[in-house]
């Protein structure tokens, strides 16, 4: 029987062993996917032994992503370019490998939900500088985005991201988050704000064109006040939880064998979980 898991310190509120038992019973795998709370100082002796638990490798929730992405022998170049990794796996001569999904997670539910929303080349607003907003830049200008702009609460961490990625990324005080929407073409918030239990994003959407698509990465509540927003003055919307479903996809090929698909069932099991559909 194949086995994977998802390694976090908590763990316990992670949706990624509802997604990969979803696939495992659609596709009848003889194989299992579990949760293991894993203390940051016993990271090192877990990765260790992952073949020895039986597991051909997991996925890697906070406070784990740097420190994974370390322990491993070989790393993709998303999990290098973003310094931080989601995704282990051991190869055929028991290595340890790397990779960072996020970014393809992100762009490949961008791209289906939105498709055409770089067609005109216009600037890109990403509101956060944590590692899911690194990953979306990385994914945003591979995808081609010509210019981002990143408005972050802490200000220094914002032009730090932007002095790592270059010209293309630009930094933006948080006051300004509002103002400097116009002739965006696409907004995202990859700040924490907004979801459930903590403080709601306080943005006007005024000067955002009406063509601009406006994706959540906050899937939990699954359409966010912002996305609520948006969708109200006829901007299209894209929610968090197709970027969850999709960054899932590469692992379950990885430890699994098959390419799972990101089903609209799949969804609906999912939102059932968060209270929603
Ligand atoms: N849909 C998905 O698949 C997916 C994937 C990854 C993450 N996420 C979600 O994305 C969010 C960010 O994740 P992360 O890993 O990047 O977290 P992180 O590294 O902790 O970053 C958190 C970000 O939120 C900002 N923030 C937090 N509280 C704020 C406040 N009160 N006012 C203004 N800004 C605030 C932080 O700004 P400062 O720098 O100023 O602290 C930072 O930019 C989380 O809600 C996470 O669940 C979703």
């Amino acid at each position: 029987m194949k086995r994977a898991c998802v390694i976090g310190w908590p763990v316990e509120h992670s949706r990624s062993p509802l997604i990969h038992r979803y696939w495992l019973k659609q596709y009848g795998i003889d194989g299992a996917y579990e949760k293991e709370a894993v203390r940051p100082e016993e990271l090192a002796q877990f990765l260790g032994s992952l073949e020895e638990r039986g597991y051909a490798g997991c996925n890697v929730t906070l406070p784990h992503k740097e420190a994974a992405l370390q322990a491993a022998s070989i790393a993709d170049e998303a999990a290098r370019a973003i310094g931080a990794a989601n995704t282990l796996w051991l190869d055929d001569s028991g290595r340890l490998n790397a990779g960072n999904t996020d970014a393809y997670g992100f762009i490949t539910n961008l791209n289906a939900a939105a498709p055409g929303w770089n067609d005109e080349g216009r600037p890109v607003m990403v509101l956060g500088a944590g590692g899911a907003a690194r990953a979306i830049v990385h994914g945003l200008l591979a995808e081609g985005a010509a210019h981002i702009m990143l408005a972050n609460r802490t200000r220094g961490r914002a032009d730090a991201l932007a002095a790592a990625f270059g010209p293309p990324v630009t930094a933006v005080d948080w006051q300004q988050r509002g103002s400097a929407l116009a002739g965006c073409g696409l907004l995202v918030n990859a700040t924490s704000l907004g979801m459930t239990g903590k403080d709601p994003l306080d943005l006007d959407l005024a000067e955002l064109p009406p063509k601009a698509v406006v994706a959540d990465i906050v899937y939990a509540p699954l359409e966010t006040e912002l996305l609520a927003a948006a969708r109200a003055r006829g901007n299209r919307t894209v929610d968090g939880l197709g970027m969850l479903l999709h960054q899932a996809v590469p692992g379950f090929a990885r430890w699994f064998g098959v390419r799972p698909e990101v089903s609209p069932g799949l969804r609906d099991h999912i939102a059932a979980s968060l209270g929603e559909g």
